[in-house]
């Protein structure tokens, strides 16, 4: 006989026989929010104190196990039962508690099942503690039950991975029991039944002792004092893993203690606006429609950028077509198309086994009229209107009807390319980043007659590809590059003014960039900003102080970075060390503009920078090329090496405050007034008391 008892809306009981199951429902991933830690708490209470179920086996209903606890709920008042109180009950229970597992048993849920006496995974499960991922700790328990199953080298690499163990490699390493194919609430009545005929045993968890491994503990916090000495988590989930040689309240103790901490960090709030951030760009209402379907693209331009579109859309399953004008020049396309996907291969993106099969998607031609069937095709020519205007006017007379016709520009006016078609409203900016089949930023770049369906295929293809899409408006360099340009003058005026690029490079990589602006200049091309500059020579505002004299002086060596071996630094081999050279420029550029040099201290860099790049983004989101604050954000999290734990610039700027910042650009302009200007969201901000945030969520 069955019968059910619903204890919340999230959790259910059902008894048959002598079994009882617990069901977790929960959409969209079954998170443990306050009602499901509660329900789990009473169904557990409720069945220990009616005694008759002589086995109960917890899983879930929908698409997956629990995915952790409520991540909404962070930052809020906490409502009680706390999760690791909820899995000590669990754990005390005297009646044995299995879980059944599938899809993702992520944080919370894989500390859950931990706590349980017996686990099973059914097939295509994966498990793991990400809470790294967002500044924490695994804090309900994951620190101390799992190095008790597993080891604790496993465990410490698989809490500082944050990454998602497959099924097989969960069996091997001890942290499912039995993995098996089904239906959960099926596998769960037979397991808890096997449960009661003695066919699968269960223990507690915290009855085994974790086997200590001191050398692997100091060998891991060592490392990590090198490589992540500017995050905060990582060095905690040590000092809680260390922990769990202890008796298991003691090593909870320490956990909790030590998540608490971390939950504290402006590094937590950063990652999870990254988070959810992430999820958020694509809920765009403009975007409407279902999307044109997309199986064949192609791509005009056989460089850099388009054999790396080219490689993106071959990873993500897609049939390519590659046009250049002349052989040499498609060979050397088809030649980087082939190098990519050997890389894709070595990097684990491409099994070795599929790599000439992806490349045999791949049709190369010296003929446009091949474009004829293509649903999508992306122009990646070079940077010139005229040129970009013609290959617009021809894919117009050769695609066919409701074709989608993106250009990759990274300035040029859309509309106008639009114009050059008798189809504007088929005609997007797909802007990709370089290496295009690396980097996951796409701008998608909305013309004034961009059809609602095509924005929306815009969006699935980012999806297809693996990639971040965010939209941007039309305007010269649309989100992110537009904001580059403006804040990238202040490191050339904080070494006109005195400080060397070297210290300006330390600073930034001591903010969390992985680069400093000197060197990302030198990785991508000193020729890149030369020719740039150039371009807007004629249109420079007279008033504006000039940032690239330096630079300037630099290029006309002929040394454009990394590519020559000679840029801001020098590099031989492995080592990189300043250009003596760039020392001279600085000294005779400040000569000319009478410049006495000061000193800057790392911090005063920071600021300065930071405050240029929020200056310009606060700009992009009042005239609307981005919609919301957290756009900017992820472009430039996505795009431009922005540290993650810091949210993106905007997140950043609601921890200094609209009035701080006004202050500040104030304060600067009384140097230079025509670069440094309050925009006036900001000051409306200042008045009002509002934030980013503030306007995230309202949009
Ligand atoms: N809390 C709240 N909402 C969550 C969530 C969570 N833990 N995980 C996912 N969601 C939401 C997403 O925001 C999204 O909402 P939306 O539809 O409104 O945008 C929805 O669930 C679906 O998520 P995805 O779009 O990411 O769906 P996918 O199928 O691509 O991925 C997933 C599913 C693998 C579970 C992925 O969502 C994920 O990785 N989630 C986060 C898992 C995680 O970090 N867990 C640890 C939490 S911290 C913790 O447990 C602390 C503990 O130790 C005390």
């Amino acid at each position: 006989m069955t019968d059910t008892t619903a204890i919340n809306d999230c959790i259910s009981i059902e008894r048959t026989g002598d079994v009882a199951l617990i069901c977790i429902d929960n959409p969209p991933v079954n998170a443990t929010g306050q009602a499901v830690r509660q329900g789990l708490q009473d169904a557990i209470e409720r069945l220990s104190a009616e005694g008759s179920a002589r086995a109960i086996a917890i899983y879930a209903a929908g698409r997956t196990f629990v995915a952790g606890a409520d991540i909404r709920e962070f930052g809020k008042p906490f409502v009680p039962p706390a999760l690791p109180d909820v899995f000590n009950i669990i754990e005390a229970s005297k009646i044995p508690v299995i879980s059944v597992l599938h899809g993702t048993a992520l944080g919370g849920g894989l500390e859950l099942a931990l706590s349980t006496h017996a686990r099973i995974g059914i097939e295509g499960l994966k498990v793991g503690l990400p809470e790294i991922l967002l500044g924490l700790l695994p804090g309900a328990g994951g620190t101390q039950r799992l190095p008790r199953l597993t080891g604790i080298p496993f465990a410490l690499e698989m809490i500082l991975s944050g990454r998602q163990v497959r099924a097989d490699e969960a069996l091997k390493a001890g942290i499912i029991d039995r993995l098996e194919a089904g239906d959960p609430r099926e596998v769960a009545l037979k397991a808890a039944q096997d449960v009661v005929a003695g066919s699968l045993k269960t223990r507690r968890t915290d009855q085994i002792a974790t086997v200590p491994d001191d050398a692997a503990l100091t060998e891991t916090a060592d490392k990590l004092r090198k490589t992540h000495a500017h995050l905060f988590s990582p060095h905690k989930c040590v000092e809680a893993v260390a922990a769990s040689t202890k008796p298991l309240s003691e090593g909870l103790a320490i956990e909790r203690a030590a998540f608490m901490e971390c939950m504290d960090t402006p590094q937590r709030s950063g990652l999870i606006h990254a988070f959810f951030g992430e999820r958020a760009v694509s809920n765009i209402p403009e975007a409407k429609g279902p999307a044109r379907e997309i199986a064949h693209v192609g791509v005009i331009g056989g460089g850099t950028m388009g054999s790396g579109i080219a490689t993106a859309c071959l990873l993500a399953g897609l049939k390519v077509t590659l046009i250049e004008v002349k052989q040499d020049g498609l060979d050397r396309g088809i030649a980087t198309i082939s190098g990519n996907l050997d890389g894709a291969v070595k990097r684990g993106k491409l099994k070795a086994e599929k790599r000439d099969a992806t490349q045999a998607m791949l049709t190369p031609s010296l003929d446009m009229q091949a474009l004829a069937d293509v649903d999508l095709v992306i122009e990646a020519v070079f940077e010139d209107m005229a040129v970009k205007k013609d290959i617009f006017g021809k894919l117009d007379t050769i695609c066919k009807a409701g074709a989608i016709l993106a250009s990759n520009t990274s300035y040029l006016d859309v509309d106008e390319i639009a114009a050059s078609t008798s189809r504007p409203q088929d005609v997007i900016g797909l802007h990709f980043f370089s290496p295009a089949h690396v980097m996951r930023l796409l701008e998608i770049v909305v013309a004034d007659k961009t059809a609602p369906d095509v924005i929306a295929s815009g969006f699935a293809l980012a999806k297809k590809l693996g990639k971040v899409g965010v939209r941007a408006g039309v305007c010269d360099g649309f989100i992110g590059n537009r904001i580059l340009a403006h804040y990238s003058k202040t490191a050339s005026y904080l070494v006109l003014d005195g400080a060397t690029p070297q210290q300006v490079d330390r600073a930034l990589e001591g903010f969390g960039f992985a680069m400093g602006p000197h060197k990302v200049g030198d990785l991508a091309g000193l020729d890149i900003g030369w020719m740039t500059r150039k371009r807007k020579a004629a249109n420079r505002d007279p008033n504006e102080r000039y940032a690239g004299a330096v630079a300037d002086r630099i290029c006309e060596e002929g040394w454009f970075g990394r590519k020559t071996g000679r840029g801001y630094y020098v590099y031989e081999g492995r080592d990189i060390s300043p250009n003596p050279a760039v020392e001279t420029f600085i000294a005779e550029e400040r000569e000319k503009a009478g410049i006495s040099p000061r000193s800057f201290t790392d911090q005063e860099i920071v600021d300065r920078y930071m405050t240029a790049m929020i200056v310009e983004a606060a700009r992009v989101v009042e005239d609307g090329t981005a919609k919301r604050p957290l756009d900017v954000d992820m472009v430039f999290l996505f795009g431009y090496g922005f540290p993650r734990h810091r949210g993106g610039p905007l997140h950043y700027a609601d921890t200094i405050g609209a009035a701080a910042l006004v202050d500040r650009i104030k304060a600067y302009a009384a140097e230079d007034a025509t670069y440094w200007q309050v925009p006036a969201l900001l000051e409306k901000m200042a008045v009002n008391g509002t934030s980013f945030a503030d306007m995230n969520k309202e949009a």
